[in-house]
């Protein structure tokens, strides 16, 4: 009977390790989870060879909260019928639009629902520049995996502090 019992806290103590592992497995991977899109777009491609602006594709960045991530109803004003290009993922990309089935893009960049944040408030009356917060987007071939820059409250708060901006609670939390 005691022998028993010994043998089963053993074994609990055996999987209650087990399980610690995998939880912290998990946690350090899920903060570093790399993303993968459905399609590798090129940012850079359509900057320098398309000549598009940010705006263009990103249609609400200058006048609303949300910048919005393009889909098929963009893409398809130059993507339709003969392919452009000799790549891949542009024949994906004419499969979506062939079957009107919209793009599962995957965001990167995302604040709680209990924070505010604007990017007409910063591109358009702070006039800050998309690289303070994403980088040399312009630059990029692939899609980003990963955040370039974390919006973690410190982050907003930092910024602030140095432009002499509120950062009463109530300003980003409403
Ligand atoms: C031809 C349309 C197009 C243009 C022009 C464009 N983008 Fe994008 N952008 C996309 C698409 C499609 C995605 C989603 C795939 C990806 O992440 O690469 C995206 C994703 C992003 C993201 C990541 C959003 C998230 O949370 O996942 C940022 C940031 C971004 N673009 C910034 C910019 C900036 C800055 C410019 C101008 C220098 C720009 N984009 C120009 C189409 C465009
Ligand atoms: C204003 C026209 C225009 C729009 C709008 C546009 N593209 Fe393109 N795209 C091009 C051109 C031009 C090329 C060919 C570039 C080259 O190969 O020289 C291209 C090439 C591509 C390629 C293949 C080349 C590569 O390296 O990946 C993909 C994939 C692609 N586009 C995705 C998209 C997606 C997704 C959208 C919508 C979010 C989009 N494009 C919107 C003009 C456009
Ligand atoms: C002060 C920092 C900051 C600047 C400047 C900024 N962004 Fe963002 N961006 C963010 C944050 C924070 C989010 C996440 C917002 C959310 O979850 O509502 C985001 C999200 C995005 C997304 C994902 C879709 C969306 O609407 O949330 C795109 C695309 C994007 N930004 C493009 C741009 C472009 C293009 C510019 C420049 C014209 C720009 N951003 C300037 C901080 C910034
Ligand atoms: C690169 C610097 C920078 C970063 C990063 C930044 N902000 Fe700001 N923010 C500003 C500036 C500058 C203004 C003032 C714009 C103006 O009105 O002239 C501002 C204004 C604001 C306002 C309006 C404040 C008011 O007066 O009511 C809110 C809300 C806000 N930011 C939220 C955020 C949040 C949330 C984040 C992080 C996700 C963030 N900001 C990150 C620079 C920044
Ligand atoms: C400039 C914008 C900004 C200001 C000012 C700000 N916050 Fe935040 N806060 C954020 C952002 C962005 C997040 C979400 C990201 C994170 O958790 O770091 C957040 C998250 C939080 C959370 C949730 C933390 C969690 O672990 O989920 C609490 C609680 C909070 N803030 C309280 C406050 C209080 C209290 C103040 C005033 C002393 C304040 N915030 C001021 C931007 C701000």
């Amino acid at each position: 009977m005691r022998k028993m019992v010994k043998q089963n806290s053993k074994l609990f103590i055996v999987a209650s390790a087990a399980i610690v592992l995998v939880v912290i497995v998990w946690v350090v991977l899920g903060s570093h989870r790399n993303i993968t899109q459905p399609i590798s777009y090129n940012h850079k491609i359509h900057i320098e060879e398309a000549e598009l602006t940010c705006v263009d594709c990103h249609l609400y960045v200058e006048t609303m909260p949300t910048a919005t991530i393009p889909n098929i109803e963009i893409c398809q004003d130059c993507h339709s019928d003969e392919p452009m290009s000799d790549s891949p993922e542009e024949v994906k990309l004419l499969k979506y639009i062939e079957e009107g089935e919209k793009i599962p893009w995957q965001r990167i960049y995302a604040v709680p629902n209990h924070v505010y944040f604007s990017h007409r408030r910063h591109v358009t009356i702070g006039e800050i520049a998309c690289s303070n917060c994403h980088g040399n987007v312009e630059e990029l071939t692939e899609p980003p995996s990963y955040p370039l820059w974390l919006p973690t409250m410190e982050n907003c708060i930092s910024c602030h502090k140095e432009h002499k901006v509120t950062y009463d609670c109530l300003a980003c939390h409403r």
